[in-house]
């Protein structure tokens, strides 16, 4: 090539190189822009995003003196929306330095926090709220308490973020825009779930996240109870169950279990923040823990090895053996009577080991002593292509395919791997979890629809699970749930059509600090976090 033709070439690409950065820059900075503009008209913070918020003029102010005033149509009534303002109490008082004075069955005078059930229209339903802030004050009504137990926590979220430490705080004025809100949720069942089989964790974190999860209105965490690494609910007919097949785990720590007075002690603690236990035992397969544990459940009567590895797959029940059916109705006798749910999950998931017409067999067999025991089953699929199951058992969708579902009507709970396992990994980068169903980054958790895989009808909600094969800490577990978990709490509380990611990203970003501030360990995401 000619010297000039070469210099000719050589300018030509810096431009097209200059033009390819400026471009790539201007996005970024129009991106920024676009973000701005919406973040000037959205007007809160709240997650989920409540049907309707309307901001007046002024605002409402805490202080010394604020009282709480409760009232509900009944005295049992009101002595449980007193607990409620007991909650709120203990959420606002350590910021504050405030006493919140609770007051029973009075007429509310100005600077108060009313809760009341009286008068709370019935269109609400169980969770609904309507919260209404004046200069003078907050009246928070409901047709059921728990309505109002969900309306605190949208309260909690309109103060300042500095609300949510534990420690007192000072020279913050802890007030809420004057505003009315009306809200209720999309799907009855919006869920986690915590598998406790693989990694144990013990009463106490399990509570926190309880309790970390009720400020975005989650009302359901499923405990993945059994599996082929652990078995963690003790069954006082099989001591061994715990001994043996609760005393290790992955990788062959210590592992754990809980007693029964423990998960009583679980139950309650969720209850009181409305939420519901959902317990898990896995079967036919991930089966190896109780195959340790109990001789008589294997083919030649002697125990299995224990399994502290990760392979799935590899376990299974006998279908065909009496004695193994007799184990079963014991467990979920035992389980039932602690569990005042009325769900009992039965697992059905990858039985590889089991042959279809024997997994058919068992699941349907299985499913009626779940029912015996006044329970509604669940199961993961495929259990909902098992002849014997109908509309009576309902499915957990984790891959795409639920036809077999859909023909017999069965209610759904979706929990599609590859948008709402908590487990998978954001990106290449996360140094815990898997990507066997790809990564899940913030976006891709927030942006779906439980109608995208069922139809609407048949769906009662979702639920985000945290399998826990390489989880092995609390600090780990809450990387991985948090943010994720407020994108899901938003697509089961809130309408699809007043989702939209750009909006949604400038109220997570403001949940930031308050995630912060209450000690929450979350992914601290570039993309939303962009100081950080
Ligand atoms: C599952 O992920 N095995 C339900």
């Amino acid at each position: 090539m000619k010297s000039k033709n070469k210099k000719h070439l050589i300018i030509t690409l810096c431009i097209l190189v200059i033009s390819i950065v400026t471009l790539v820059f201007s996005n970024i900075n129009k991106e920024d822009e676009d973000l701005a503009v919406i973040a000037e008209k959205v007007n809160n913070t709240i997650i989920p995003k409540p049907i309707n918020y309307k901001e007046a003029e002024g605002k409402f102010t805490l202080n010394k003196d604020t009282k709480i005033y409760v009232k509900g149509n009944t005295e049992e009534e009101t002595t449980e929306i007193t607990r409620i303002a007991e909650y709120l109490k203990g959420k606002l008082s350590p910021s504050t330095g405030y006493e919140f004075t609770i007051v029973k069955n009075e007429v509310p005078s100005g600077n108060s926090i009313y809760l009341t059930t009286v008068e709370g229209k019935e269109e609400l339903g169980n969770e609904g709220y309507e919260l209404t802030t004046t200069t003078d004050g907050i009246i928070l009504k409901a047709y059921k308490p728990e309505g109002l137990f969900r309306g605190i926590q949208t309260i909690r979220q309109l103060l300042p973020a500095e609300i949510a430490k534990s420690t007192l705080v000072n020279n913050v004025e802890w007030s809420i825009p004057a505003s009315t809100i009306y809200d209720k949720p999309e799907y009855a069942y919006r869920g986690f779930m915590i598998d406790v089989a693989r990694h144990f964790f013990p009463e106490d974190v399990i509570k926190q996240q309880i309790d970390y999860a009720a400020q975005y209105k989650i009302n359901r965490l499923h405990l993945h109870l059994t599996d082929d690494q652990g078995w963690r609910i003790e069954i006082k007919k099989y001591p061994d169950l715990t001994l043996i097949g609760g005393s290790t785990q992955v990788g062959g720590g210590p592992g754990g279990y809980y007693t029964q007075e423990q998960f009583k002690s679980i139950v309650q603690y969720a209850a009181d923040r409305y939420i519901e236990i959902i317990p898990e035992v896995d079967m036919p397969g991930h089966t190896n823990a109780a195959l340790a544990s109990l001789a008589f459940l294997n083919p030649d009567g002697k125990r299995k090895p224990l399994y502290t590895g990760i392979d799935v797959g590899f376990s299974t029940l006998m279908t065909d053996s009496e004695e193994t059916y007799e184990f079963i109705e014991n467990v979920v006798k035992e389980i039932s009577a602690i569990s005042p749910s009325k769900y009992f999950h039965m697992g059905g998931d990858e039985a590889d080991s089991t042959k279809k017409e024997d997994y058919d067999y068992f699941v349907g067999r299985v499913s009626k002593i779940v029912q015996k025991y006044g329970k509604t089953p669940i199961g993961w699929d495929p259990i909902d292509t098992a002849p014997e199951i109908n509309s009576s058992t309902i499915l957990q969708n984790w891959k795409a395919s639920n036809e077999a579902a859909r023909e017999k009507n069965m209610n759904m709970i979706i929990s599609i791997a590859s948008k709402a396992y908590l487990d998978m990994k954001y990106n290449s980068a996360t140094p815990y979890g898997l990507n066997w169903a790809g990564y899940i980054p913030v976006e891709t958790a927030y942006n779906w629809d439980p109608t995208d895989y069922a139809p609407k009808n048949l769906v009662l909600g979702i639920e985000s699970p945290l399998w826990t094969e390489n989880i092995a800490t609390e600090d780990e577990m809450e990387f991985m749930i948090y943010p994720r978990l407020l994108g899901y709490s938003e697509i089961g509380w809130t309408p699809k059509s007043s989702r939209n990611w750009p909006e949604y990203k400038v109220r997570l970003e403001r949940q930031g600090l308050r995630m912060e501030n209450e000690g929450i360990n979350y992914y601290k995401d570039k993309d939303i976090w962009k100081s950080k």
